[in-house]
């Protein structure tokens, strides 16, 4: 299902939400709208859902508009944060309910709901009492529960975040399988960066009521479009320095992430704090004379306190806090 957002505009008192969004989702697409708490990236699924109005702009699926249809006729699943499940009922009743308020037949739904506890690797958990599985046993179970209906697209709103960080990180990989096995239009919600980056075929950038960047994962990191995109992407946000450091215009900023620069070189730092994410260690370092923070990849371990040399092999520029080139 191809989906459409057409100028949606949307106003709680006379603060402005969201803003004049428009973009295009096409069928078979993990898209997610990655945003800061606050951003309106719930409302903005409400709003697709059919659970909130847009006080301006349009909806459309497949080329017709569904802007005034009601929730129950959109054809749609909607996965939260908090989903509840029925707690006196199996898991196998608490997927099978939805299909029995539509008066499915008996043996179609036994159909149904095996295959979807199959694509969902819960089969064996079937008899059990939904209150005796674990966090993420249940929230394969509210998926497994929203794909049965065989829905148009796919609306999910930080559907993993209530999961320990280990179970979220297989979960990720799970829903990614399953989004692609069911060519499923996808719409997820998150704030958490890494998240976005590793799900999405395209993430949009939720920022003042507006997409301020929409693209491909890589794209976002390498050329952000804005300040903000950059530091908000990454798993540190992009380093920036004035353009004089590198003999550029003063007037430009220059950014560079932290494998974007080399230990030896001509530009001199102390080391303030040292951090190890996997195999790779950053030093989060101070510039001399100046009082501007910078993190680097480095390939060795140095100390707090030390001095270190390095040089900036690759950077962006950006004037007004945008991308120049
Ligand atoms: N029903 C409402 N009435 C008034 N203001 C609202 C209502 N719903 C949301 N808001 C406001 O709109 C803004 C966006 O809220 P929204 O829930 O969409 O943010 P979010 O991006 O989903 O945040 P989070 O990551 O915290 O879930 C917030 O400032 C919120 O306080
Ligand atoms: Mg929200």
């Amino acid at each position: 299902m191809m989906i459409e957002l057409q100028e949606i505009t949307k106003k709680y008192g006379s603060k402005v939400v969201l803003d004049d969004i428009s973009e295009k989702i096409e069928t078979g697409e993990f898209f997610v709208i990655l945003g800061p708490s606050g951003a309106g990236k719930s409302t903005l699924l409400k709003i697709m859902a059919g659970i909130e109005k847009p006080d301006k702009g349009r909806i459309i699926v497949d080329g017709k508009d569904i802007t005034n249809l009601p929730p129950e006729k959109r054809n749609i699943a909607m996965v939260f944060q908090n989903y509840a499940l029925y707690p006196n009922m199996t898991v196998y009743d608490n997927i099978a309910f939805p299909l029995k308020m539509k008066h499915i037949k008996k043996e179609e739904i036994d159909k149904k709901v095996k295959r979807v506890a199959e694509l969902l690797k819960i089969s064996d958990i079937l008899n059990m009492p939904v209150t005796r599985i674990s966090g993420g046993q249940q929230q394969r179970v509210a998926l497994a529960r929203a794909i049965v209906r065989e829905p148009s697209f796919y609306l999910l709103d930080e559907p993993l975040s209530n999961l320990d960080a280990r179970v979220r990180l297989i979960a990720r990989g799970e829903l990614k399988r399953i989004q692609k096995e069911l060519n499923g239009t996808f719409i997820y919600v998150t704030h958490d960066q890494k998240e976005a980056m590793s799900l999405a075929d395209r993430i949009a950038v939720l920022h003042e009521g507006k997409f301020e960047q929409v693209g491909k994962p890589d794209e976002l990191y390498e050329f952000p479009k804005t300040k903000w995109v950059a530091e908000f992407i990454g798993e540190f946000p992009m380093n920036f320095l004035p353009g004089d450091i590198v003999g550029e215009d003063n007037s430009i900023e220059i950014g560079f992430r932290p494998e974007w620069a080399k230990i030896g070189g001509d530009l001199t730092a102390i080391v303030y704090s040292v951090e190890a994410v996997g195999e790779n260690i950053y030093l989060f370092c101070k510039l001399k004379n100046k009082d501007l923070s910078i993190v680097i990849l480095s390939e060795e371990r140095y100390d707090v306190g030390d001095e270190i040399t390095f040089k900036i092999i690759k950077y962006k520029k950006f004037k007004e806090g945008k991308l120049i080139s």
